[in-house]
Formats: C-alpha cells, structure tokens, sequence
C-alpha cells in the first residue's frame, strides 16, 4: 500500500527502556532497582506474585535486566544505527537508580547523569531528538523495601527531585518527555509501575489507588517544573491501551464493556488529560471494595493536578481486548496481559497477544475525541521468535507485515482527522522482555546475538524490517 498523509516532522523512531536494555547494573554508581530482582523466565509474574516475594536476587534464578544487551557499552553504536534507518526520535528512558541509587538521596549521583549526557548528545549529533520517559518500571528498590513503594507519599518528593534534575539539566536539550510508563497497567499488574505485589500490598485495591492518586501529583509536579523551565516542553502521559470490544449486543455486556474501559483504559489519563477525576470515581473504586475516604489526598493536590495537566497523550498499543459476562466458560485470550475472552476474528503472536491493527485506528480515535490533544504512538510491535541463518541474517517478513498493517491503521486514523504525533516501535533493537525477562521474546529491526541466559557475543546484526524500516521514513510512510 502507498499512503501519503503523514504529516512533515512526524515522528518516526523506535522505544526502549534502561531497565531492559542498559545492563552494567552495578555500575557507575548505579543502585538497586526493582527489575534487578525480577528473575527471567516465562514464570517471572508468578513468582514475583507469591506472597514470599521478598525482593532479593537469589542464587538459583537468572537475572537477565543486570546484563539487558549491555547498552550501556554500546550505546554509541546502537545510536548509530537508529540514525542510520533515519529515526528522527528516539524513546528510552533514564534509570532513576542511576540518579538517585537508594532514591532517598538529598543529591544525584553525577557519574550517571553524566551517562546520558553523553547517550542524549550522542542522538542529537545524529539529529534524533530524545523522548525521554521519567520513570519506566524502574523504581529504585530502596524505595519499596524501605517506603513500601508508591502507597507511601513521600515517594511524590522523591520523584520530584529525581524529575527536577534531569528535566533541568535537560530543558535545553529535550523537549519531548512522559512522566511515568504505562501508569494504568497497575490494574493489571502494579508490580511494574507501582512496586507492588501480594507480598507488600497489591491486593488490598485501595494501595493501587493510593499509589495513583501519588503518581498524579508527581505527575502534575514534573509538568509544573517541567513548563517552568521552558514553556516549549512537551510532557505526555503514557498509559496502556487496549481497545476493548464488547462480545456481543446484550446491553449487560455493553455496560461492562464501558465500565472495563473506565477502569482500565482511561481512568488514569482522564486525570492526567483533564486535571481532575472522574465523575465515575465513586462508582469504580466502590466496584473495587474502596471508599473515597480510604484515599489521603488535599485540596492542595486536586490543585496542583487541575493545573499541571499532560500536553499530550503517548500509548503503548499491542492488542485488543474482548469483555464477556454472560456466559460461562469462554475461551480466554490468556496470553494477553490483560486477559479478556479469546476474539475469533484475530491471530495471536507467540506469546499469544491478540493481533489488530484496526484496533489501533480505533484507539486513536478513541483517544483524540476524548481528550482532544494530540496523540502519540510511543510502543508497538511484534515479540516473536527469530531465527537468523548463519550469517546471523533475520529474515523477519511475520514483524514487517504486522508494523506496515499497524502503520496503515495510524494512517486511516490520520485521515479520520486525529492529530498523530509519531510512531515509535517497541524495542527498535531486541532487549529483555519486561513480562517474561527473556531475550528470545524478541521486537527489534536490529538482532543482539544473546540468550535467555545472557549468553552471546552480544553483536549486532540488521535484520530485514531494518532496510524496510529504513525505507518507511525516508519516504515519510509513503512507502509501506
Ligand atoms: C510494555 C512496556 O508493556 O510492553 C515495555 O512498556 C514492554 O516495557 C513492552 O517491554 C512489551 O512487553 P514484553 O513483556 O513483551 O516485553
């Protein structure tokens, strides 16, 4: 397909974060954090959900985030090649334990700022502007061993020293930024983004919403900072987004279909977008067992988020999701993260995420008519299974149909009307995987010999989607 209508200075690029692909994870100061303690492996939930879950490294479990692909030794020829497949951004985030070790610390660690000094000029000299995410499931670990993690509210401090200090040494240098990744997966999994788990809270519904109401007012603290420093920053929310379909008509499936999308995919960024809750609020946490009155929140804060909202909207889209109460046992899509009956009309990947492209156009839409800003497509893609010849070639057709389907559906949704702010596929070079730790659940255009161990050479080699990526922003999605 050809297709013409993306807008001159879209941004095309690719995603990463530090947890995943850095590595060095003792190094330049750097201290603990919380994928440091996940262990690799399909079983990583589970175990991370028992109710033992203590938070140490063990000897008899692989740690692969301490290794990531060693970007941190790399990053000068990684960037290289983003450059050279003409990425005009890239998304990656800063390791907060690289800033602030323990997280509680009164001053930054000056060896890891100094890492992406180097890692942004090393973009800029290419002429790809940074999009840099604040926190990406990388909470120092101090700060849930000994705070008990974001429930706590002297976390919104911390964060916004560690948010002051990288958006001020950077104001002149970047100015698109989010302030925390997939805030809303929490309702899924609020291990990632909230540090919690059975182990220190995650069941008791009120500490996930504790955790939130925390994260939006240091949300709303890294905007007001952020504008203050220089009124041309551009700082989104990022949240995850899953289109969500009803089974079928009967009206007890569409309402629970509304109140899913309520709970799931808009709550956070109807705060974060519109600068106060919900009219819903009430009637969702009392679905969930909580009381306003359960929440520690001030005037002061509702303030504070009523006058720092996002600029605009950045999401990650990997699948869709399908609400079903009616009737009894239905298929589950289980490989979905967040779960949902199987959809017969759509194939799934390897790790069974249900694959639809119109289910992007769809969001989209979704997304600009609520919040009527501009939106930004910061993660998408394909982890599959690759297998290089032996000249460590992928030949990865299965990843460039399914990005050229996706990238038809954001142009669909261009020409719907929606103001598209750029598109950055998830893990442009393959990096660990965040739910599973492994290497070989693999998303990127460029292939790291290494396995699930950690094991390789940790090369780099092009895979096919690299030249047709290439090709796709030289001609400014003209060519697919
Ligand atoms: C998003 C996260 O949920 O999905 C990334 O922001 C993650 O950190 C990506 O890597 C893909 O998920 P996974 O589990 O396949 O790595």
């Amino acid at each position: 397909m050809t297709t013409n209508n993306f807008p001159k200075g879209f941004l095309w690029g690719g995603a990463t974060a530090a947890n995943q692909l850095e590595g060095a994870y003792q190094e330049g100061g750097k201290g603990l954090s919380l994928p440091d303690v996940m262990p690799g492996g399909k079983d990583r939930m589970k175990i991370i959900a028992s109710p033992d879950f203590d938070f140490k490294i063990k000897p008899d479990y692989v740690y692969p985030n301490h290794i990531g692909i060693d970007h941190y030794h790399h990053y000068k020829e990684d960037i290289a090649l983003f450059a050279e497949m003409g990425f005009k951004c890239y998304r990656f985030s800063i390791a907060w334990s690289r800033i602030f070790p323990n997280g509680d610390e009164e001053t930054p660690n000056e060896e890891g700022l100094k890492f992406y000094d180097s890692l942004i000029d090393e973009c800029l000299k290419h002429d790809i502007e940074p999009v840099i995410t604040i926190s990406h499931y990388e909470l120092p670990l101090h700060l849930i061993t000994e705070y008990g993690s974001w429930k706590n509210k002297k976390l919104i401090d911390f964060y916004e020293r560690f948010a002051r200090t990288v958006l001020t040494r950077y104001q002149d240098k970047v100015k698109y930024w989010m302030t925390f990744n997939e805030i809303n997966s929490a309702a899924h999994f609020p291990i990632m983004s909230q540090g919690l788990t059975t182990s220190n809270g995650a069941d008791d519904k009120k500490n996930i919403y504790q955790s939130w109401h925390n994260q939006f007012v240091a949300s709303a603290k890294a905007v007001k900072i952020g504008h203050e420093l220089n009124p041309d920053m551009k700082i989104g929310c990022m949240i995850l987004y899953a289109t969500t379909y009803s089974y079928d008509s009967n009206p007890k499936n569409q309402l629970a279909t509304l109140q899913d999308n309520q709970a799931n995919n808009f709550f956070c960024a109807d705060v974060q977008v519109r600068g106060h809750y919900p009219a819903y609020t009430k009637s969702l946490l009392a679905r969930q067992g909580v009381q306003l009155s359960d929440i520690d929140y001030t005037d002061g804060e509702l303030a504070l988020l009523a006058q720092y909202p996002v600029d605009y909207i950045g999401f990650s889209y990997y699948m869709s999701s399908v609400v079903d109460v009616t009737h009894e046992n239905q298929e589950t899509a289980d490989g979905n993260m967040i779960g949902g009956v199987k959809n017969p009309f759509l194939k799934s990947s390897d790790w069974g995420w249900q694959i639809d492209p119109t289910g992007l156009r769809i969001a989209l839409n979704q997304l600009s008519d609520r919040y009527q800003k501009p939106v930004f497509v910061v993660e998408n893609g394909l982890g599959a299974v690759d297998k290089p010849d032996e000249n460590h070639y992928v030949a990865d057709d299965y990843r460039i149909d399914y990005l050229r389907e996706h990238i038809e559906a954001i142009s669909q949704a261009i020409d719907d009307g929606v103001d598209v702010m750029g598109y950055t596929p998830w893990g442009c070079i393959d990096l660990v995987s965040a739910s599973t730790g492994e290497m070989s659940k693999r998303y990127g255009f460029i292939y790291v010999d290494e396995d699930d161990e950690g094991h390789g050479t940790f090369k780099r080699y092009k895979k096919k989607s690299f030249d047709w990526y290439k090709k796709v922003i030289s001609t400014n999605g003209a060519d697919l």
